[in-house]
């Protein structure tokens, strides 16, 4: 397993450039079984996630040709419709290729998806099937291990999500987009990279309006056709770098981003004493006056606070004078990574499975430490190059999931990092 050793308190400076948004790219690929058409797809990340969804993907019988950043993907010859259980275990991005298996095929086979353990009863899928079942199909399950959905006639909804959800939303999307008849969806989650999706079916004839609000209206097409589509900018890696830099006290350029997508942070880096400037795809963080100030957070469904930035946050506010509170309010489990924090110095009371109260400023001090998940790992990265001396951080395939050759920018602004097997 690769690791990551980090000798911290570098001083960092410079430009870093953002790379395609996974949790677009994860939708986008799956996509591309709606039509039988030829699909592009530019600017994508040079992830594992994206190299395992393109894996499940040619198993289904697709013709892929991939350079690391430009896809085309051919999905004509597709003849199967059961998703590899040991493919769809490694990662939850699998659950968005059953949507368009069902929509295209009627049907679908499919284990319970894998991925980050960062909520209770292995996150659940529930919301799926009710949205599955709300298109008409049946579904049998081997003990919420593995599912068979089929559907004689698959017909338009009306449905309301009991709760919001980003990939149940994008998911029955995609599938009512090529069921004939009006499905209204009430309640969807509304994060930019469901309105990119929408924007980009549209341009293969998909008819879906609401993108982006509570209400989504999909006049579902009998076909859609051939696509081109340039993965937004990742807002989490923008949000994950402007804390870096916050952090570290640093002068940082980040570009090809898309800084309206991370508003709320921004706000906040406002509040705390951040000084920065951005424009439409820039953000300059700047090195200023320390300590900053602490302030609360409330994990929200977008345009809140990401869950996806809660951890980097976390080790922002241990540099930060005075009490805050952080609640995760979308997953139970996402908050048990800064017991690593608290032992390289920080001052964190865990007073239940949501909420910490970080009490700082503290200097943090390199430590061993293993990556349990995506974000928490790149909070352990940046917790590893503020602190004093050498952090160590195993399960590094944790943080490849998400985010491309990390270390290889992140020695460009002058940090000390380097990966050894
Ligand atoms: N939930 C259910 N039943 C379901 C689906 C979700 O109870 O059928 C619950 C979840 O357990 C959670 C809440 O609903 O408590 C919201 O989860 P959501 O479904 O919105 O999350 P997701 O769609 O599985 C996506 C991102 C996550 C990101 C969340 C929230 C992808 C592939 N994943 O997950 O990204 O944290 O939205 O914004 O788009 C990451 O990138 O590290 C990551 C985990």
């Amino acid at each position: 397993m690769p690791k990551f050793i980090i000798n911290g308190k570098k001083p960092l400076s410079g430009q870093i450039a953002v790379s395609g948004a996974k949790n677009s790219a994860l939708k986008i690929i799956p996509a591309s079984i709606l039509s039988t058409e030829k699909i592009t797809i530019k600017n994508l990340p040079n992830i594992e996630d994206v190299t395992r969804s393109f894996e499940v993907l040619t198993d289904l019988g697709a013709k892929i040709t991939y350079n690391g950043s430009e896809a085309n993907i051919d999905t004509s010859n597709i003849a199967n419709n059961e998703l590899n259980a040991k493919m769809a275990d490694k990662f939850r991005g699998s659950i968005m290729f059953v949507g368009p298996l069902l929509a295209r095929f009627g049907e679908a086979k499919f284990p319970h998806p894998g991925g980050c353990v960062i909520g209770a009863g292995g996150r659940p899928i529930d919301l799926f099937l009710e949205g599955y079942r709300a298109f008409g199909a049946e579904i049998k399950e081997e003990s919420g291990k593995f599912y068979h959905i089929k559907a004689k006639h698959l017909q338009a909804a009306e449905y309301f999500f009991p709760l919001v959800s980003v990939t149940a939303t994008e998911s029955m999307m995609m599938t009512a987009s090529i069921i004939p008849g009006t499905t209204i969806l009430k309640n969807c989650a509304m994060e930019p990279e469901i309105s990119a999706l929408a924007d980009y079916l549209n341009t293969q004839g998909a008819q879906i309006s609401g993108a982006g609000t509570p209400i989504m209206v999909i006049k579902g097409q009998n076909k859609i056709g051939a696509g081109e589509f340039t993965v937004i900018p990742d807002r989490i890696e923008t949000g994950s770098f402007a804390i870096l830099a916050a952090a570290a006290n640093a002068n940082l350029e980040i570009i090809n981003c898309q800084p309206e997508h991370i508003m709320t942070l921004l706000k906040i880096m406002e509040r705390i004493g951040v000084d920065f400037e951005y424009g439409r795809d820039w953000l300059k963080i700047k090195k200023g006056k320390r300590p900053l100030k602490a302030h609360d957070i409330k994990t929200h469904e977008y345009p809140g606070f990401a869950t996806d930035l809660q951890s980097p946050y976390v080790v922002l506010m241990t540099q930060a004078q005075g009490i805050s509170l952080i609640h995760e309010t979308i997953y139970d489990r996402r908050l048990l990574w800064t017991d690593m924090l608290s032992q390289m110095g920080a001052s964190i009371i865990m007073c239940d499975p949501h909420r910490v109260v970080i009490q700082g400023p503290t200097p943090l001090f390199g430590k061993r430490l293993i990556s349990p998940d995506l974000r928490a790992g790149i909070a352990l990265v940046i917790a590893g190059l503020i602190a004093e001396g050498r952090t160590e951080i195993d399960n590094v395939y944790q943080i490849d999931r998400g985010y491309e050759k990390l270390e290889e920018r992140l020695r460009k602004i002058g940090a000390d990092i380097s990966r050894v097997e």
